[in-house]
C-alpha cells in the first residue's frame, strides 16, 4: 500500500509510545505563569529504562488549558510530544467515548435497563473519537524512523495501531491495555461496527498485550466472535503483569515529607494501639469506594469491640471530575464517610478519616502505616496499590483484595480475597485481617512484596520491547 509519509530520515525517532496522558501536565497560573506537574506511574518509570541517549518520543495529547497554552508557547519536556487536539473533540473522544462508553464497558460498569443509549450524539462523539485517533497515528507517523517500534496505550487509542499500520507498513506497532477486557455478553452491548473497528483497530498492532492472561483472553474471545479467526493470524497476544517499583518506594517513602505526613496521620489516628485500615485510590467508580465505607460501617455495627480501636484511612483523590457520574460519586463517599462518624464517632476516635486531596507523599505515609490494605475493586486492570502497599508498609500489612482485580492473579494467595459486591463477606475479610496473628502477617507481606515486585516497571517496558522485536 502506498503511504502517505515518506519515511524520515535521521533524527526520527526508534522508540515512540502514545497515550492520552503524558508524563507531565501544565498548568496556567493567573499570572500568566506556566506550571509543570510531573506524573507518577508505570510508564514513567518504564520510559527511563530505555535512557537519556535513545532516540525515543512521547506522543500525548494536550489535556486542559494549560497544556494547550504550553504547546502554543513551544515550551515543553524533551522527548514529548504533546498534540494540541481541538478541545471539543478531545472532550468528545476522551469524556464522550473513552470514559463514558470504553471504560464503562471493560468494567461493567452500566445499569443496563436506562444505558447505554448509542444514538446520534454517541455516532457525533464516535466520529471525533476517530479524529482524535488519526492525529496521534499521523503525528506518530511523522515521527517515526524506518522500522521503529510504537507501543500504544490503552482504551483512549484503540485505532491507532490500525491507522498507522495503513500510514506506515514498516513499523513495529504494539497495542497495551491497562484496563480488564468485557467479557464477551458484556462487549456485545456495543453497536456491532463500532466493536469490530475497535478490534480491527487494535489488530493493526502486531502484537496487543494485556495486564493479565484473564484480560487476553477476554480479548481473544471478542476478536473470535465479532472477527472470526482469520483476524488473528499472525497476530500475537502477550501479557505483562506490570509490578510495584520497590527500589523507588522504599527510597521516596522515607523522605522527610512523608516523615511529617506520618507524624500528622498518627495524630490523626489517635492512640498507638490502634487499627489502621488503609485505601488509596482515585474516585472512580470501578473503585467500589462506597462498598469499602459500607463494609467498615457493618464491622463496626456487628463487632462493637472494634469501636474506639480501629480508623480507616481512605484517601479518594479527584478523577474525571468533568463527568457528572464521578461528581455524584464522590459527593456519596463524602456523605457516607460523614455519617459514619457521626454516627460512631466520639469526642477522642473518628472513625474514618478521608482525604480527597491528592498527595503522594502522604498517600507513601497511609501506605506505612496500614495494618490492613483494602483494595475492593469491582473490577480492575491490575491496580497497583494492591502491590505497593505491602511494599511499604512498616510492620506489614494484611491486604485485602477483590478477586475482581488482575493483582489478584499474582496476589491472590496470600491475601484475603473478596467478592467486592459482598459487603459482609468484606466486613468479615476486614475482621478476619485485624486479628491476623503478626508473624503470619509478616510472612504474607513478604511473599506478597515478591510477587508484587517480580516485573517492576522498567522490566515490563523492555520485556514488550522485545518481544516486538523478537
Ligand atoms: C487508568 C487508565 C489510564 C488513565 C488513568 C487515570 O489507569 O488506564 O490510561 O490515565 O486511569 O485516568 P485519567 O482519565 O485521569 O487519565
Amino acid at each position: 500500500m502506498a503511504s502517505q509519509y515518506d519515511p524520515p530520515q535521521p533524527a526520527a525517532a526508534r522508540v515512540l509510545v502514545a497515550s492520552n496522558r503524558g508524563p507531565v501536565t501544565y498548568s496556567l497560573g493567573d499570572d500568566g505563569a506556566l506550571t509543570a506537574r510531573r506524573g507518577g506511574g508505570g510508564l514513567v518509570s518504564g520510559l527511563s529504562a530505555i535512557g537519556p541517549d535513545a532516540d525515543a518520543l512521547w506522543v500525548c495529547s494536550a489535556l486542559g488549558e494549560g497544556d494547550r497554552e504550553a504547546v502554543r508557547r513551544g515550551v515543553g519536556e524533551p522527548g514529548v510530544r504533546m498534540l494540541d487536539i481541538d478541545a471539543d473533540t478531545h472532550a468528545a473522544a476522551y469524556n464522550g467515548i473513552a470514559n463514558s462508553v470504553l471504560w464503562f464497558v471493560h468494567h461493567l460498569l452500566y445499569q443496563t435497563p436506562l444505558e447505554p443509549v448509542f444514538d446520534a450524539e454517541f455516532r457525533h462523539q464516535w466520529a471525533a473519537y476517530e479524529t482524535y485517533n488519526k492525529a496521534f497515528a499521523e503525528a506518530l507517523a511523522t515521527a517515526a524512523a524506518p522500522g521503529a517500534t510504537v507501543l500504544v496505550q490503552d482504551y483512549h487509542l484503540c485505532l491507532v495501531p490500525g491507522m498507522l499500520r495503513a500510514l506506515r507498513p514498516d513499523l513495529r506497532i504494539g497495542h497495551f491495555s491497562h484496563t480488564p477486557w468485557a467479557p464477551v455478553d458484556y462487549f456485545r452491548l456495543l453497536p456491532d461496527d463500532i466493536a469490530r473497528q475497535l478490534l480491527h483497530g487494535i489488530l493493526g498492532a502486531d502484537r496487543a498485550a494485556f495486564l493479565t492472561r484473564r484480560w487476553a483472553d477476554a480479548f481473544t474471545a471478542c476478536a473470535l466472535e465479532h472477527l472470526g479467526e482469520e483476524a488473528l493470524d499472525g497476530k500475537r497476544i502477550g501479557v505483562h503483569g506490570l509490578g510495584a517499583d520497590a527500589d523507588f518506594l522504599r527510597e521516596r517513602a522515607h523522605r522527610p515529607d512523608v516523615e511529617q505526613r506520618l507524624t500528622a496521620l498518627r495524630e490523626q489516628v489517635g492512640g498507638p494501639d490502634r487499627r489502621t485500615i488503609v485505601r488509596v485510590d482515585r474516585t472512580e467508580l470501578s473503585k467500589n469506594i462506597v462498598r469499602g465505607l459500607l463494609a467498615y460501617e457493618h464491622l463496626l455495627d456487628t463487632r462493637p469491640e472494634w469501636r474506639e480501636h480501629v480508623v480507616h484511612i481512605a484517601f479518594a483523590y479527584p478523577s474525571r471530575q468533568d463527568l457528572a457520574v464521578y461528581r455524584d460519586y464522590t459527593e456519596a463517599v463524602r456523605r457516607i464517610a460523614d455519617d459514619i462518624n457521626s454516627e460512631y464517632g466520639t469526642p477522642t476516635w473518628t472513625p474514618v478519616v478521608l482525604h480527597v486531596k491528592d498527595d503522594f507523599a502522604r498517600s507513601l505515609a497511609a501506605y506505612r502505616l496500614a495494618d490492613v490494605a483494602l483494595v475492593n475493586p469491582i473490577r480492575d486492570g491490575m491496580n497497583l496499590v494492591a502491590k505497593e502497599i505491602p511494599v511499604v508498609s512498616d510492620e506489614g500489612c494484611a491486604l485485602v483484595l477483590s478477586r475482581e482485580a488482575g493483582a489478584y492473579e499474582e496476589l491472590g494467595d496470600d491475601a484475603l480475597v473478596v467478592n467486592p459486591y459482598d459487603v459482609t463477606g468484606t466486613a468479615d475479610a476486614l475482621h478476619e485481617a485485624l486479628t491476623m496473628e503478626p508473624e503470619e502477617r509478616a510472612e504474607r507481606t513478604k511473599r506478597l512484596a515478591a510477587a508484587a515486585t517480580a516485573l517492576p516497571p522498567q522490566q515490563w517496558f523492555l520485556e514488550q520491547l522485545e518481544a516486538l522485536r523478537g
